[in-house]
């Protein structure tokens, strides 16, 4: 009897190998619904979907701004996986920011069980991202950035692109000559707070978080 023909596996049972390409590029317009798949992935993991109402709609009138640069506003960086090289694409020749390429080398071949949803081009596919803005220090004199979101998808973590992410905020701000990154965490979510102490950073402990909103913002913008 002739051997059986090998299967072709299906996109979705593909392991892409044990060698990525990754790219961190600024996010365009053109993202937003993988944008707002992320946010929402994020909603759920940080278990505040009761908070989530962003739409696609609403985050393409309020995210990208035609006249304000990147950086001096809010920004969002995607970080995109290939198991081949990236062609060239205009993206090279952004003038605010030069996508940052890097070639991981995985201990372990996985599989992308989302690998169709979060497709952005031929084999490239968008693993997860940081949303950020500059805040200021009055003490320092100074800018600084505020990280809103760290984003990588739970299929990709553990290989160390939550880093490179990070680092490419923490790259600009020194560039910038900014004079810090700053963020909250989840009290609970230990696993974040164990991946910013591997980055360097501390916890701030005198701090407590306040929040302005709903009623209370109406009534507090309505008070005089
Ligand atoms: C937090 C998050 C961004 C980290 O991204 P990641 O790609 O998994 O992290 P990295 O692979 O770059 O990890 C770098 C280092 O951080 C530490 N670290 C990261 N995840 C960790 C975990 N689950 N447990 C313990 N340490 C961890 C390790 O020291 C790790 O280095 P190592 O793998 O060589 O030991 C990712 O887990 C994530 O998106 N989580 C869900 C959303 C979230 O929590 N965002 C942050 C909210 S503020």
């Amino acid at each position: 009897m002739a051997p059986a023909a090998p299967q072709t596996p299906t996109p979705e049972t593909t392991p892409l190998g044990h060698q990525l390409f990754t790219r961190i590029r600024l996010a365009t317009p053109s993202d937003i619904p993988h944008i707002h798949k992320l946010i929402h992935q994020m909603a759920v993991f940080e278990r505040l979907t009761h908070l989530f109402s962003a739409t696609e709609s609403s985050l393409s009138a309020t995210l990208f701004s035609p006249t304000v640069q990147p950086f001096h506003s809010f920004t969002i960086l995607l970080l995109e996986a290939s198991p081949t090289l990236f062609p060239v694409s205009t993206f090279d020749s952004n003038p605010f920011f030069k996508p940052l390429t890097e070639v991981v080398n995985l201990r372990l071949p996985f599989e992308d069980p989302e690998r169709d949803t979060f497709k952005s081009m031929d084999d490239v596919t968008v693993v997860g991202y940081v949303m950020f803005f500059p805040n200021y220090s009055t003490f320092l004199g100074k800018p600084g950035f505020y990280v809103e979101n760290l984003y990588v998808r739970e299929c990709y973590r553990r290989m160390g692109f939550g880093k490179i992410l990070f680092s490419a905020v923490a790259k600009e701000a020194v560039k910038m000559k900014y004079g810090r990154v700053d963020w909250v965490v989840l009290d609970w979510n230990v696993n974040a707070l164990r991946f910013y102490e591997d980055m360097g950073a501390e916890i701030v402990e005198e701090y407590k978080f306040f929040r302005l909103t709903g009623k209370a913002l109406q009534a507090s913008g309505h008070a005089h």
